[in-house]
């Protein structure tokens, strides 16, 4: 298949390339190499003889050029991370939105299969239970309780403290910050395309992406990256909240290879189907620093009490439906992958994706 990937150069990004193209695909690529998250890094590592565009995706006319008889679009050029402060609102939604809706507007013609990088932050809170109420769907934490240290949400009938379970992609978006918004946004965007021209989409709900080639010390880097960088130089990870926020971390590798399974196996026409892509392995970040410090033999992680606005408590999701519908599995245990982050050693059983 002929595949335009945008945002083809960056973390998510080569790795999906390298993917696609040892399957056999003819990949072109379009990316801004944009400076706040590229630096001034020489070429991406892009495998030999795949055209790289040096253009924004917001730019209507390379787009289009780059679109040119592709079979499918592998959308994932965007402004990610939690976002450093409300003043990058603007930043966001013109990134991601427009970005968004300009690449569907230079697809509309031809109507490729577009698979589109979502997040698991679409779903806000996720899924949670009260001892009392059963399944409970919780609004944003309170002020009051991450002030007392009280960092899991409550059960709004009864003030319980919920436990977070396992979301399914039927439930509800629920976006809470700017970045989850956009995210979602995008989603609501490829629903109303897919009607519009007939055309099938697939969002993919990325957990929390690791692995080798991470953005590191920018605003933009995930925390594995960051735990890294501070144990490498002889510091302690500085871990938020209590430690016991649970994410699944999920190896840029197994999500390349989610993409490619996701690019091969369209789903109906006229509609955007939903996968959530993670390990199926839960952590909490307290155990992911302790982790990453032991492995650099760094002072153990302190945790801080601190919290960031708009950061939600528990992100995590059940993969199964990806497993069953695009017969994909992550196929990269966690202990192994962080040593190879850290160590920039080869993982056991790398799967060769
Ligand atoms: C991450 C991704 C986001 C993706 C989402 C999918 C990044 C920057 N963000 O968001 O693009 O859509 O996963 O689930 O890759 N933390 C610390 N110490 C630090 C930094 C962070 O304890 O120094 C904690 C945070 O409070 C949070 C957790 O680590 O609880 C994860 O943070 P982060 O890596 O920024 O990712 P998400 O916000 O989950």
């Amino acid at each position: 298949m002929r595949i335009l990937v945008t945002g083809g150069a960056g973390f998510i990004g080569t790795a999906t390339v390298r993917t696609l193209t040892a399957a056999g695909h003819d990949v072109v690529v379009l990316d801004s190499l944009r400076a706040d998250v590229h630096g001034d890094r020489a070429a991406p590592d892009l495998p030999a003889g795949v055209p790289l565009v040096r253009a924004d995706v917001r730019d209507a006319a390379a787009v289009r050029d780059a679109l040119a008889d592709a079979d499918a679009v592998v959308h994932l050029a965007a402004k990610v991370g939690l976002g450093v402060g409300i003043d990058d609102i603007d930043d966001y939604v013109a990134s991601n939105d427009l970005g968004t809706a300009v690449l569907l507007r230079a697809a509309a013609e031809q109507a490729p299969h577009v698979v589109y990088a979502s997040s698991m932050v679409v779903y806000g809170e996720g899924a949670y239970r009260c001892a009392e109420h059963g399944g409970v769907h919780p609004p944003p934490r309170a002020e009051a309780d991450l002030a007392a240290g009280v960092f899991d949400p409550r059960c709004p009938a009864c003030g319980r403290v919920l436990v977070p379970g396992l979301v399914a992609e039927d439930a509800p978006l629920d976006p809470r910050n700017v970045y989850a918004a956009t995210k979602a946004h995008g989603e609501r965007l490829l629903a109303a395309w897919t009607r519009a021209t007939g055309a099938s989409a697939t969002a993919l709900r990325f957990h929390n992406v690791y692995g080798p080639g991470m953005p590191r010390d920018t605003p933009y880097a995930g925390v594995a990256s960051i735990f890294r960088s501070e144990a490498e130089h002889g510091r302690a990870p500085r871990v938020f909240e209590d430690g016991g926020q649970r994410r699944d971390l999920v190896h840029v590798d197994d999500v390349a290879a989610a993409v490619r399974a996701a690019v091969e196996r369209p789903q109906g026409a006229g509609r955007v189907e939903a996968f959530n892509v993670g390990s199926g392995t839960v952590s909490t970040i307290g155990e992911v620093a302790r982790r990453v410090a032991e492995l650099l033999g760094a002072p153990e992680p302190v945790v801080t009490g601190e919290w960031r606005a708009g950061d939600v408590r528990h992100v995590t999701a059940s993969s199964e439906r990806a497993g069953r519908v695009l017969g994909w599995r992550a196929a990269v245990g966690l202990d192994d992958g962080l040593a190879e982050l850290v160590g920039g050693t080869d993982r056991v059983g790398r799967t060769g994706t």
